[in-house]
């Protein structure tokens, strides 16, 4: 498997939990690539809601085929999906929650699994999602289980909403990530879930560069000539 001859740093977590900027973090330190794989369900998500697709064979064959293409513009990532711009779009609720239910589907999860190891090249990939340590890279040498409370991931949602002038209620985003966290770990497939030989990282009561150095550390102990 490519994760024996690639470095590859998984970090799962449920929603909120911070796995998206440390990757971002950490791949600026490292030079690595990411694997944003929540954006894959996400995409398939939408196409599917745009063709009003709920069948899961039908899905799968939408995710297999995913017509998608990662943008670096001006140091912001920008995702394109049928050659256009989706990188707001694939961030809707509404899509989060389709991405959600279609996640539990097995034919989804397998015609994603090639497409999510392909991301795996030198000089190293960082893997956010739910099952990069349990399913997708199983052999990767640094697994990071990353949580916070749900009360402390919705207040981290809501100034971000805050911060791009969207007006969001706090005690209905805690309501929405536990339901999230219940259905990504309560699903038989691929739950969320830490792999045994994940190390566990609560965020709550960290910063992001303290959780960022944290992650270095290990990498450095791991990996041997990163230098930190
Ligand atoms: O991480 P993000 O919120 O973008 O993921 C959207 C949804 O996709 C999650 O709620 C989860 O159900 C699903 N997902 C998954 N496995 C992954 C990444 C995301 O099931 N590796």
């Amino acid at each position: 498997m490519m994760a024996d001859k690639v470095p590859v740093i998984t970090l799962d977590g449920p929603g909120g939990a911070g796995k998206g900027t440390i990757c971002l973090e950490l791949a600026a330190k490292l030079g690595w690539h990411i694997l944003d794989s929540g954006s894959l369900y996400r995409l398939t998500a939408l196409e599917a809601l745009q063709k009003n697709i709920s069948d899961e064979r039908q899905l799968a064959e939408i995710a297999e085929n995913l017509d998608v293409e990662y943008r670096c513009n001006e140091g912001q990532l920008q995702i394109l999906l049928n050659k256009i711009d989706v990188t707001e779009a694939i961030r809707e609720e509404a899509v989060g929650c389709k991405a959600s239910e279609i996640a539990a589907l097995p034919a989804v999860r397998a015609a994603l699994l090639d497409r999510q190891r392909a991301f795996a090249s030198a000089p190293g990939l960082l893997a956010d999602g739910r099952d990069m340590g349990t399913v997708v890279f199983p052999d990767s040498r640094l697994k990071i289980f990353l949580t916070a409370s749900a009360e402390e991931r919705a207040k981290r949602r809501h100034k971000q909403l805050k911060d791009k002038g969207i007006d969001a209620n706090l005690p209905q985003l805690v309501a929405e990530l536990k339901a999230r966290d219940e259905r990504d770990t309560g699903r038989k497939t691929a739950p969320l879930k830490a792999a045994d030989d994940a190390i566990l990282v609560d965020t709550t009561n960290m910063s992001i560069d303290e959780v960022v150095n944290q992650v270095m550390q290990m990498a450095s102990q791991r990996f041997g000539t990163i230098e930190v």
